[in-house]
């Protein structure tokens, strides 16, 4: 059974202060730092870059899980390794063949992650399933934080674990959107090890991250 790790999104957090809180989040215990990236075309939304990530880097000791909401995304990979992303999770939608994207960012030492939006079916990456580290599941549709949760997005996370146990992969499996303390568990119970929140962790019990962490791994 894997352990289960929180990477809080840091979209929920304060963008004045970015670098401080990051620090606050390693501080609560988070295990990875979500970050972000939307481009406003992939997503009708835009955040932040290769130039923020790197000076962000500085801030923190943890892994910077970097899910890319951008398009086209493979001739960016290089510039958001070089940032200090370790897992560069990309959206099969947002390139033109997903096996020469894996291998660049494989190229690059980083992990591999895909991202499946809740429409998008496990069949899309099935074949890709034995090349890398990560899926992520959405469970809102991307571009915000603080949406509803989705849970018909549950089924395809049992889907994507019992191709797990059957293939005898080994890849994490984490779930992105909505996540608060009613749904943790059951996301956990699903298959998912890696919880990503960003509403949930900055804004409950009057931000207490420690706490939050705690609440949501303990579920
Ligand atoms: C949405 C992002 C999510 C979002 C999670 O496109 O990929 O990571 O920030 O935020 P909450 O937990 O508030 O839904
Ligand atoms: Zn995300």
């Amino acid at each position: 059974m894997k352990k289960i790790q929180i990477s809080p999104s840091i979209l929920s957090a304060d963008f004045s202060q970015l670098g401080n809180e990051i620090k606050r989040l390693e501080k609560g215990g988070a295990d990875m730092i979500h970050v972000d990236v939307m481009d406003g075309h992939f997503v009708p939304n835009l955040t932040i870059g290769p130039p923020v990530i790197k000076s962000l880097k500085k801030y923190s000791s943890i892994l910077f899980d970097v899910h890319l909401m951008i398009s086209p995304v493979h001739k960016y990979i290089e510039a958001y390794a070089n940032a200090g992303a370790d897992i560069i999770t990309i959206h099969p939608e947002a390139t033109d063949n997903m096996d020469l994207s894996i291998s660049k960012i494989k190229e690059l030492n980083k992990k591999v992650g895909v991202s499946l939006n809740p429409q998008t079916k496990v069949d899309v990456i099935i074949d890709y399933l034995n090349k890398i580290d990560l899926v992520l599941i959405m469970s809102v549709n991307p571009g915000f934080g603080g949406q509803k949760f989705m849970p018909e997005v549950l089924t395809k996370i049992k889907e994507l674990k019992k191709l797990q146990n059957d293939k005898n992969l080994d890849f994490d499996i984490e779930i992105d959107g909505g996540i608060n303390f009613e749904n943790s568990k059951k996301a956990i119970e699903a298959g998912a090890n890696i919880l990503v929140s960003g509403t949930t962790i900055f804004k409950s019990n009057n931000g207490d991250i420690k706490k939050n962490i705690e609440l949501l791994k303990s579920k």
